[in-house]
């Protein structure tokens, strides 16, 4: 029986997606063989790969000058490629520190190009966001670079930044969650494992004017305007997760696009802010205003009930609650493919809980 997975990632898939792969699992389309054993280069698999990519496009509404690219390595290896193709221009390059994952990919690229940490709520362990508009872009920088949804603590800065620079977003626990304006941007990489698909697969969002200023003598693997040449068939893609997120994009179109689940995904999570202010027993220590309406971090009153609040939930059917390492405490992730009912079963647990030990 399945159960209400909160996981950050490899997150949770909707069932009508996982039902519609298994029905093709064996045989792809009348075509002798699954997806998984067809090459790349086969007309079947090339109907499958530009399809995926043309409903990404329509869903996000990608302006007709950017191009969308299909990648292996996780947001982690972007952490790297970004300074690579485009610290080189100035030798520097802007960053905002607003959590974990933002700290490493400045650490990445520290190593690449000299980074300006223009904005950092480290000091205040990242309990908010810096408002952009405190951001004092540097004059020499190549780029800016945030994270606008920090996975670990559950901070966001929700509206797109306006700077006179390059920006470059880390959008992989928020992108699909809501509708995006991608013009404002430069660059936009997403890991899968949260709102596309399965992991393995990383999505870039790339504009053509900002791809062809890219250091031209870095390694062919590492070069956006490369990727975007071969069509992210550089070498062999990692074709059954592409699949895949082609099987979720046609589920985002099939609920109504990115309008629906804006609307879903801020009443899941107010629902849920809002019984975690109402109680005295659990606590959540983000400023209101970058609150992340993808995963919600909360703390018991008392941390010696961690380990019982976890395991009775594991036994009420609610998985993965589990708070990061670094930070402690609860997380409960609830991206698109987790529906209302998950969120009320959540709560409807944690005023159980709260009542037998509160
Ligand atoms: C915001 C953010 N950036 C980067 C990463 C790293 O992604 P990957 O494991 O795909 O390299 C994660 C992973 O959860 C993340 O949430």
């Amino acid at each position: 029986m399945r159960k209400w997975n909160f996981c950050a990632g490899p997150a949770v898939i909707s069932e009508e997606v996982l039902e519609e792969v298994r029905s093709e699992l064996l045989e792809y389309n009348n075509s002798g063989t699954s997806i998984m054993e067809v090459s790349h280069r086969s007309r079947l698999y090339s109907s499958v790969a530009s399809e995926a990519k043309q409903d990404l496009i329509d869903i996000l509404n990608i302006p007709k000058n950017y191009d969308v690219l299909f990648l292996q390595g996780g947001a982690t290896h972007q952490f790297s490629m970004v300074p690579y193709n485009f610290g080189n221009s100035s030798g520097e390059a802007d960053y905002i520190l607003s959590g974990s994952w933002s700290k490493k990919a400045i650490s990445e690229a520290s190593k690449i190009v000299k980074v300006n940490t223009i904005a950092s709520s480290e000091a205040k362990n990242y309990s908010y966001a810096p408002d952009p508009k405190t951001w004092k872009i540097s004059e020499n920088s190549s780029y800016v670079h945030y994270c606008p949804n920090e996975t670990i603590q559950g901070v966001a800065i929700h509206e797109a930044p306006n700077v006179n620079k390059p920006i470059i977003s880390d959008a992989s626990s928020v992108i699909l969650s809501e509708p995006l304006d991608v013009s404002k941007f430069s660059l936009i990489y997403a890991g899968a494992q949260k709102n596309i698909g399965p992991a393995g697969l990383t999505i870039v969002i790339i504009d053509r004017d900002f791809m062809e200023l890219g250091n031209q003598k870095i390694p062919n693997i590492l070069k956006y305007s490369e990727h975007s040449i071969a069509e992210s068939m550089l070498n062999t893609p990692p074709t059954f997760a592409w699949y895949m997120a082609g099987k979720v994009f046609k589920w985002i179109k099939r609920k109504g696009g990115l309008e629906f689940f804006k609307q879903q995904n801020y009443s899941k999570s107010s629902k849920l802010y809002e019984y975690i202010d109402s109680s005295d027993f659990y606590s959540n220590n983000i400023d209101i205003e970058n609150r992340s309406i993808m995963n919600v971090t909360f703390f018991l009153e008392n941390d010696e009930l961690d380990s019982p609040f976890l395991l009775h939930a594991e036994e009420n059917g609610l998985l993965n609650l589990k708070g990061h390492r670094s930070v402690g405490g609860m997380r409960a992730s609830i991206y698109n493919a987790m529906p209302f009912e998950g969120v009320e079963e959540l709560i409807k647990y944690m005023k159980y809980f709260e009542s037998k030990y509160g």
